[in-house]
């Protein structure tokens, strides 16, 4: 693929066929700029050179068709892409291990790994959500190579689903120790958006720790909220709604809800992490968070025969609208019902990679009750006399189990 275009890109996306890369680089491209995205995943090349998305990210894909007949894209496991960019820029995954601790050297690594295709004049903007210090240890590797190449974080701060019109509305937070590259990097933002906020590299990398984990203790927040008013009979949603009408102050109060997904919680362990573990609010918000699913079976355990019953999940993806399942409490739902149910089925309209799912028609017709993992649209209007549990609200027949 490489070979068939120009070997010179404005931007070198590594990780350029993930969750994140992917929209940032169709975005650029359809800004004009001419990308090459990297990835060490074959699959995942083929498909996007072949003009599909790998992944659901509305609105990807009419850009994805417009800048790949324009010759403005390619995905390519040749690292020869990233020689011949200005403008590289790192988005790999983040993850924490099975211990929870986050991986500190995953993007180092990832450097260490292209550092060879690395050549002065460069741009390096780091834009994964990353353990704070890291871009300081880029810096460190960048030096210790002879490089002359600016080093920027930039991180990156779209919602999964909503890529294609944040990351040409949100406000694009720019961070480096060097003048000429904050110049560099807000240039090539610029591209995107006019709103430009700039940092030091180390209160970047919080400002990202702390947006996520900020959004993680609301959802706890509610989640407890949601426990202790169904622990008394009533409906948490009645109440929360009450409180929130026309009352600016609490309406920022979520509903109730499996807050899950790649980013929250492993984003809330790293601060925990960086902060010598000492982190209550935090590591009281995944108590809380993960434990929703145990509380869910518990209660309902209070009022059927769980072991006689066949238990339908409805949404396996981590929330609405989405096929991305890392880290979906459905998914730990279903762990602890095998248990306890007779029998587990599941559903979700989006999912592709697990052969377990099964139609929506069958579910809703063996399950001799329905709980509600993800709340996709489609579930809203669903009609049956099975009955559903429905935390979210999302069919706005109460929330009370
Ligand atoms: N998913 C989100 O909504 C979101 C939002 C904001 C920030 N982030 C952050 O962005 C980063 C990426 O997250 P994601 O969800 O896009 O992950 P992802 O797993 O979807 O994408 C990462 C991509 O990097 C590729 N990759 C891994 N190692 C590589 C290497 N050495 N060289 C080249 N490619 C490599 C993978 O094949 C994959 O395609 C994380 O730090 C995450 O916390 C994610």
């Amino acid at each position: 693929m490489l070979s068939k275009m120009s070997s010179s890109f404005d931007v070198a996306i590594v990780g350029g066929c993930g969750h994140v890369g992917l929209p940032l680089g169709l975005a650029l491209a359809d800004c004009g700029l001419s990308v090459a995205l990297y990835d060490v995943n074959e699959a995942a090349i083929s498909v996007v050179n072949g003009g599909q998305m790998p992944f659901e990210e509305p609105g990807a894909l009419p850009v994805l068709a417009a800048v790949l007949d324009a010759g403005r894209i390619t995905a390519t496991s040749e690292r020869a892409a990233i020689r011949g960019a200005e403008h590289v820029v790192v988005v790999i995954g983040t993850p924490i291990d099975e211990h929870l601790n986050p991986d500190l050297n995953a993007v180092t690594e990832a450097i260490e790994e292209i550092g060879e295709c690395l050549v002065d004049g460069q741009i390096l903007v780091l834009r994964s959500t990353v353990y704070p210090g890291v871009t300081a240890l880029v810096e460190q590797i960048v030096a210790r190579r002879g490089l002359d190449v600016d080093v920027a974080f930039c991180p990156e701060r779209i919602a999964e689903g909503k890529a294609m019109t944040e990351l040409y509305e949100l406000p694009q937070i720019v961070a480096s120790r060097s003048p000429r590259a904050l110049e560099r990097a807000e240039k090539l933002f610029r591209n995107l958006t006019n709103q430009i906020v700039y940092l030091e590299p180390e209160e970047a990398e919080l400002a990202k720790l702390f947006t996520n984990v900020w959004r993680y203790i609301k959802f706890a927040s509610a989640n407890q909220l949601y426990m202790m008013a169904n622990d008394f009979g009533l409906d948490y949603e009645r109440i929360r709604s009450a409180l929130a009408f026309d009352y600016p102050r609490a309406a920022d109060l979520p509903r109730a809800g499996f807050a899950a997904g790649p980013c929250l919680f492993k984003d809330t362990m790293q601060l925990a992490a960086f902060n010598n573990n000492n982190f209550q609010l935090g590591q009281a918000s995944v108590m809380v968070n993960e434990g929703l699913p145990l509380y869910v079976v518990a209660r309902l355990e209070q009022s059927v025969n769980l072991s006689k019953s066949t238990v339908g999940i409805l949404g396996m993806s981590f929330k609405a609208e989405s096929d991305d399942i890392r880290s979906s409490l459905s998914y730990k739902l279903k762990r602890i019902l095998r248990f306890k149910a007779a029998r587990v089925l599941t559903h979700d309209p989006y999912v592709r990679v697990d052969p377990d799912l099964l139609p929506l028609e069958q579910v809703v017709a063996e399950s001799d009750l329905l709980i509600i993992g993800s709340p996709h649209s489609e579930y809203r209007e669903l009609r049956t006399d099975t009955p559903i549990v429905d935390i979210w609200n999302l069919r706005e027949q109460g929330v009370r189990i």
